[in-house]
């Protein structure tokens, strides 16, 4: 595996690449990665001829007072996984190679970006946008690969990927979760042990809503109502949103007719997780 720290180094393997009729998969990530990155992974060999995995800890998407000086990275392991995933190439810049001192570009989502963790976290996309699309700039892919667990990041990039006509086409892995059924994330590191089991209130409010529609129900204030009660047995969790939304819009739905995305941030002590699923009437 090549381990490409440079922009130009990079632009220049990908052209490289291209010339010779490769197909490039990129999976863009902060690392610190597990099975859910490395599902990723999988996914874009199926559909790639090589994979590039890029590693970045973006400044831009966090806001003050976030944790990005605390966000947990452990490089040599994150090589260990990429060479036994057979990734292909690892981009892993520093912050001066990818943002000049005095960089001043950004690109910004201005309709899905601003509600559910935009609204929550303002500017968190716009830094999301921008850095993936330097991404593709620089690694050049004809497809990208990302999570639903953050769907509504999925759902932006998809909407500035059409809107500004970028030649790549994005593809969708599931999410990945660990046994006992919590969302695999680089944050679940901030759990304290007692709050670990706690944490599991997220995907038993989701299994309580799917069970709900499942037994016929459609309207949304019955079903939240079920997620709100699942998340308030646990004293330790504060919600920061239970949301409803049509999944392709994110627009807020009052009753499950097409596909909806029942999405939500919960804060375990002081860490803030996400969590969703896709709702939909048989
Ligand atoms: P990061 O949180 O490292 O996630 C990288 C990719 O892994 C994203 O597409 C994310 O949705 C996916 N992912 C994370 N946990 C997952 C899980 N449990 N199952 C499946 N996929 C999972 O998302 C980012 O980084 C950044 O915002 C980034 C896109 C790299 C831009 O900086």
């Amino acid at each position: 595996m090549r381990i490409e720290t440079t922009v130009k180094g990079m632009q220049q393997l990908a052209l490289r690449e291209k010339r010779s009729g490769r197909k490039i998969g990129l999976v863009p990530t902060m690392g610190f990665l597990h099975a859910g990155h490395m599902s990723l992974v999988a996914l874009a060999r199926t559909r790639a001829d090589l994979v590039v995995l890029s590693i970045f800890v973006n400044p831009t998407q966090f806001l003050p007072g976030e944790d990005l000086a605390s966000y947990p990275r452990d490089i040599e392991r994150d090589k260990d996984l990429c060479i036994e995933a057979g990734v292909d190439h690892l981009f892993y810049p520093d912050d001066s190679e990818m943002y000049a001192a005095d960089y001043s570009v950004f690109v910004e989502e201005m309709a899905l970006s601003k509600v559910l963790c935009g609204a929550s976290r303002p500017g968190h996309f716009r830094g999301v946008t921008s850095v993936v699309a330097k991404l593709f700039n620089i690694v050049m892919p004809d497809i990208a690969v990302f999570g639903q667990k953050d769907a509504q990041q999925c759902r932006v990039i998809q909407r500035m990927v059409r809107d500004l006509n970028m030649p790549v086409e994005i593809v969708l892995g599931p999410i990945i979760r660990e046994p006992d059924g919590l969302a695999m994330s680089s944050r679940n590191k901030y759990l304290s042990r007692n709050e670990r089991p706690r944490a599991l209130c997220l995907r038993r409010s989701l299994d309580a809503a799917e069970a709900m529609v499942k037994e016929g129900a459609r309207s949304v204030a019955d079903i939240k109502a079920g997620v709100l009660a699942v998340i308030a047995a646990v004293p330790e969790a504060r919600i920061d949103y239970v949301e409803f939304v049509d999944n392709e819009t994110l627009v807020p739905v009052s009753r499950i007719q097409r596909p909806v995305l029942l999405a939500l941030a919960v804060r375990i002590g002081g860490t803030r997780l996400i969590d969703n699923t896709v709702l939909a009437s048989p």
